[in-house]
């Protein structure tokens, strides 16, 4: 398997960054992981409006890749070099501040971030799927810039070791009693004949998939019968949802049936979650599915 590494193709057991990396010292970084099918991208520029918008934010200075809209064709090349054409897969992107002597403060104007690509094939949690997924409540210990896309995810860590811990496959994150997001999805729930989720605030990461489900739901919402609406749930709300699901790239809409023990609805995956991944699998692999 090969790693982009700032500017060269390497064998990615080979591939290495100083340790003065800023990504190692401080975690001062962004990152994307992008879904692929069938070796085409799926959503490719919204994922790279995201990391833009978080260097930006972060005054991460433009990668040259960037400048010259490259990342596009290193993904690709990447699936293509590692034989990732045909199914499912995913392309992991980080850049870092670059490399330099630890200081908190920025390093010298002039330091090259670090640019790390790689592509893995991706097993689609079908199963899970077919069954609804269990998730488990805990407190939302991050920081107040939760929108961007950092590689500092420590919280995120230890709440998915919480649920892994409890046999779970996700843990949701509630702050105060807002429910906000999972460790790495987006939560939606259908309550009251709506289909709401957390508007995109400093509190939740925009996942892209999030993006294109409320895009399909909101096309749709006649067929599907539930208005959309970006308006939070508490912890009390959610354990009385008819449907609970999470979405992101790596597991595309995943049904809860199962919140800290307690059964979501009637225990099977709802047919809202059921239609929008339907819906949403059209739309990657290019069929003509309708969210019906
Ligand atoms: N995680 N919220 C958080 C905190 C996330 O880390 C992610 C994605 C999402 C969903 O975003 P998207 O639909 O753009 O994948 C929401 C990625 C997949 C990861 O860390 O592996």
């Amino acid at each position: 398997m090969l790693a982009y590494l700032n500017g060269e193709y390497l064998d990615r057991a080979r591939a290495a960054v100083s340790v003065e990396d800023r990504g190692f010292l401080f975690g001062d970084g962004v990152y994307e992981v992008t879904r692929a099918h069938d070796g085409r991208l799926f959503e490719a520029e919204r994922h790279l409006r995201r990391l833009e918008r978080g260097l930006a934010a972060l005054q991460i200075a433009r990668p040259r890749e960037l400048e010259s809209g490259s990342l596009i064709e290193i993904s690709e090349r990447l699936l293509r070099d590692d034989g990732l054409t045909s199914g499912d897969a995913t392309v992991y992107l980080q850049i870092t501040r670059g490399v330099a002597p630890r200081t908190h403060h920025f390093p010298p104007a002039g330091t090259s971030p670090t640019v790390y690509l790689s592509a893995s094939s991706l097993a689609v949690p079908d199963d899970t799927r077919a069954r609804g997924a269990a998730v488990i409540l805990t407190t939302d210990l991050r920081w107040e810039r939760c929108d961007l896309k950092t590689i500092n995810l420590l919280p995120n860590i230890v709440g998915k070791q919480q649920a892994v811990a409890a046999g779970a496959f996700e843990a949701v994150f509630v702050r105060g009693d807002v429910v906000t997001e999972g460790a790495s999805t987006n939560v939606f729930a259908v309550l009251d004949g709506e289909l709401r989720t957390h508007p995109a605030t400093h509190r939740i990461l925009p996942g892209i998939t999030r993006d294109v489900v409320l895009e399909i739901a909101r096309e749709s919402e006649r067929e599907l019968g539930v208005p959309v609406r970006e308006v939070s749930l508490t912890s009390v709300e959610l354990r009385r949802a008819s449907e609970v699901f999470l979405t992101s790239t790596t597991n595309d809409v995943m049904p809860v049936t199962c919140i800290d023990g307690a059964v979501v609805g009637n225990g099977t995956p709802g047919p809202i979650a059921r239609r929008l991944h339907a819906a949403l699998v059209a739309r990657m692999t290019g069929t003509a599915a309708a969210a019906r």
